[in-house]
């Protein structure tokens, strides 16, 4: 079988950290892609020598220029400003919205038919530049944020049941911002739903409340932690799960910013649902029940990623 094609745009933390889990997890060839294309070929070719030691025989490959990302079968968009403490992630729609749109063109032109996921901030808004910019069928370009924010979420459930991550499922839905939507109703310890878990005495629901809160916060805790940019072995992670389940035509089931057409009673908007990803890209959305006040915070969420979607229709047409 041909080895998978698998294009990085942008070389820094993120960037470096996707090309090493690509290694490990030998998913395929990386070509790094950056406008400063020294740094992508160092880390390129520093990551490949760890190949001998780790054991994987990944090509990769630093560049500038975007023919290099022709015939990929996955790109990975990095590129774009991380936002600094006391900046939200809305403050950078300025400044990375111009940088989606160029990158979009760059993907239109040479590989029209990958699997994009977009990891740049704000998030949702940037992932309908990249879909509306490249043309790229609606399915084919994903946001990362809702398995990086659920992933947040279930560590800090499994910290406070005292078991395994690997136990713990969790759901945060609607925008990658403030307004996110941790769903306790939907986060289980296998398969036990956390209210459940309230009833049993494992927690309070202040405790959870504390937790829900945390995870909206997650991000900023990082950004604040750092000083100077914001998380980027969660989120290498989360982009690489969906990349692999896109892949090897997994069919996770994993909280995406996707394109609704109606679903959720929303239309024409990117914003985080769970999804099943696989060789068709987003092949189905789950549509989960909401309760009043949950489709009350999921609207809300919504228009929050609205908002940001109308900013930069006016910065990118
Ligand atoms: C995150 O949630 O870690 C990212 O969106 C980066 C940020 O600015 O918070």
């Amino acid at each position: 079988m041909a080895r998978k094609k698998i294009a990085l745009i942008g070389a820094g933390n993120i960037g470096g950290t996707l090309a090493h889990l690509i290694g490990l997890k030998d998913l395929g060839d990386v070509v790094m892609f950056d406008v400063f294309p020294g740094v992508a070929a160092g880390k390129a070719l520093d990551i490949m020598q760890s190949g001998p030691v780790d054991g994987f025989d990944s090509e990769m490959k630093g560049t500038g220029d975007y023919a290099d990302i022709s015939g990929s079968d996955v790109v990975i968009v990095t590129a774009g400003f991380p936002r600094m403490p006391g900046m939200s992630r809305d403050d950078l729609v300025a400044k990375n919205a111009g940088v989606i749109a160029t990158v979009a063109e760059g993907i239109k032109t040479h590989c029209p038919d990958a699997f994009v996921i977009v990891i740049t901030n704000p998030l949702d808004a940037m992932v309908w530049v990249m879909q509306q910019k490249s043309g790229l069928p609606p399915e084919k370009v994903v946001g990362m944020a809702g398995v990086l924010d659920s992933s947040r979420f279930r560590l800090f459930l499994a910290h406070e049941f005292n078991v395994s991550v690997e136990d713990v499922t969790a759901f945060v839905l609607g925008g990658h911002g403030d307004t996110m939507v941790p769903l306790t109703r939907y986060s289980t310890v296998a398969g036990v739903p956390v209210p459940d878990l309230i009833k049993m005495g494992w927690s309070t629901q202040e405790k959870i409340d504390a937790i829900v809160t945390r995870t909206a916060n997650g991000g900023g805790e990082i950004v604040k932690l750092l000083e100077k940019g914001s998380a980027f072995y969660a989120p290498a992670a989360s982009a690489i799960a969906m990349a692999e389940s896109y892949l090897k035509d997994k069919k996770r089931v994993l909280p995406a910013a996707a394109w609704l057409s109606g679903q959720y009673g929303i239309d024409g908007m990117y914003v985080g649902v769970p999804v099943v990803i696989g060789a068709g890209g987003v092949e189905r959305i789950l549509e989960v029940e909401f309760t009043p006040a949950e489709d009350a915070a999921f609207k809300k969420s919504c228009a929050a990623v609205q908002e940001l979607i109308d900013a930069s229709k006016k910065l990118v047409g």
